[in-house]
């Protein structure tokens, strides 16, 4: 057996949106029981979880010692997505090099980095596509994977580097949140002729699965996954044709776009909502995500859809895929067909596919 086997995960973000199909995939068939930090182990996503069996929580934050070393004790393996709209970049920065560097000590004997794509590397270095929360990550995972050159017999690594959630495109409270206009669910962003490559957040739940079963192979790999890259014209016919309702994209310049009643309150606000926003370092919401969205516009980002398809061959590979497996699940949860779920007056706070925006951007570092 591998050095690197594991059995017992701490997992950090397990109660999030990413997190959560993380956390049942790991203890679907009990090979694996998880461990689960979390600020507040009364609110229902923790209880969701704690239900699945296998899933003990630990209250307290990911920006305290003490509650790492807790949270490592008994552990040998851990995956980590630290939230960068609660601590901004700088941050997000100093809790990513030390989790690492506290896991090793505490033994852990495999380390999965929950990642975005370095975005301004990937471009040059091009200001244009800077982005906060996704530089944030990919920095710190080039770093993870470069301790990781020394130290891989001692604790392996991989990087799991995912991309925006297609969930994200029906949900309220989202960079590409959609609105019924006369009847057409209709996505006003500043995308151009530029595509997405979205990820399915139950496919998540199948990698990072992957990455722990097969440390042998996975030690060292940065796997990026996605479903495919979409345009916005793509997903609104995929949309229309899954549902039988129309649908459209309407490229929007950027002005426009932060303009939108739905981003007042937000545009100058720090895209980390306990980020000081007075440290000449802080993002705002409008800088970072100009920079998200130029990133897709201008296709900076890549996939190997071919290693993909090898390593989960029973992926999500179209927009249109998604849409149809999540109308078939809304009708069956009783949330109702995607076209009910997508009506404003439909939405509470549980339709938000993020649990941050679910808590309207609120709790402590
Ligand atoms: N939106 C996307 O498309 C996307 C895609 C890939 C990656 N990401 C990245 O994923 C991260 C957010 O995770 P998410 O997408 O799953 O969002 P989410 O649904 O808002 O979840 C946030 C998670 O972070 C946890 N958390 C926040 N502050 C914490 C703290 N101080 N200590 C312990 N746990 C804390 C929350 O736990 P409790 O509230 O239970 O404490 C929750 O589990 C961000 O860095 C974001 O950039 C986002």
């Amino acid at each position: 057996m591998s050095s690197h086997a594991t059995s017992r995960i701490f997992v950090i973000g397990g109660t999030g949106a990413q997190g959560m199909p993380i956390v049942r995939s790991l203890v679907a068939d009990k090979k694996y029981s998880v461990r689960v930090l979390t600020r507040d182990s009364s609110s229902p996503r923790a209880q969701a979880l704690l239900a699945l069996g296998n899933v003990s929580l630990l209250e307290g934050s990911f920006a305290d010692e003490d509650v790492l070393r807790e949270g490592f004790r008994g552990c040998d393996g851990v995956f980590i997505n630290i939230d960068g709209f609660n601590t901004g970049e700088k941050t997000e920065t100093y809790w990513a090099i030390r989790t690492y560097e506290m896991a090793i000590e505490a033994g852990i004997k495999f380390f999965v980095y929950g990642n975005l794509d370095y975005a301004l590397k990937k471009s040059g270095y091009d200001s244009r596509f800077r982005t906060g929360h996704y530089d944030g990550k990919g920095r710190m995972a080039e770093w993870v994977l470069f301790q990781n050159e020394k130290n891989s017999d001692r604790m392996g690594a991989a990087v799991f580097t995912s991309g925006p959630y297609i969930e994200m495109v029906i949900s309220p409270l989202t960079p590409m949140q959609p609105s019924v206009e006369d009847g057409v669910v209709t996505w006003r962003v500043p995308l151009g002729d530029g595509a997405v490559p979205h990820v399915a957040l139950e496919d998540c739940g199948y990698y990072v699965r992957w990455l722990f079963d097969h440390p042998e192979r996975s030690n060292g790999m940065d796997l990026e996954v996605a479903i495919e890259h979409v345009t916005y014209a793509d997903m609104a016919a995929a949309f229309e044709k899954v549902t039988g309702h129309p649908a459209q994209y309407i490229d929007t310049d950027l002005d426009t776009y932060w303009s939108s009643p739905d981003l007042a309150g937000l545009v100058d606000a720090p895209a980390g909502y306990n980020t000081d926003p007075n440290d000449k370092s802080t993002m705002s919401f409008r800088d970072n995500f100009t920079g998200f969205w130029n990133v897709w516009k201008h296709g900076i980002i890549t996939r190997d859809y071919a290693l993909l398809d090898e390593i989960h061959p029973n992926r999500i590979k179209s927009a249109e895929e998604w849409f149809r497996r999540e109308d078939q699940a809304g009708r069956d949860s009783g949330k109702g067909s995607l076209w009910e779920r997508v009506q404003p007056e439909n939405w509470s706070s549980d339709s938000a596919v993020l649990k941050s925006s679910a808590d309207f951007r609120t709790g402590k570092l």
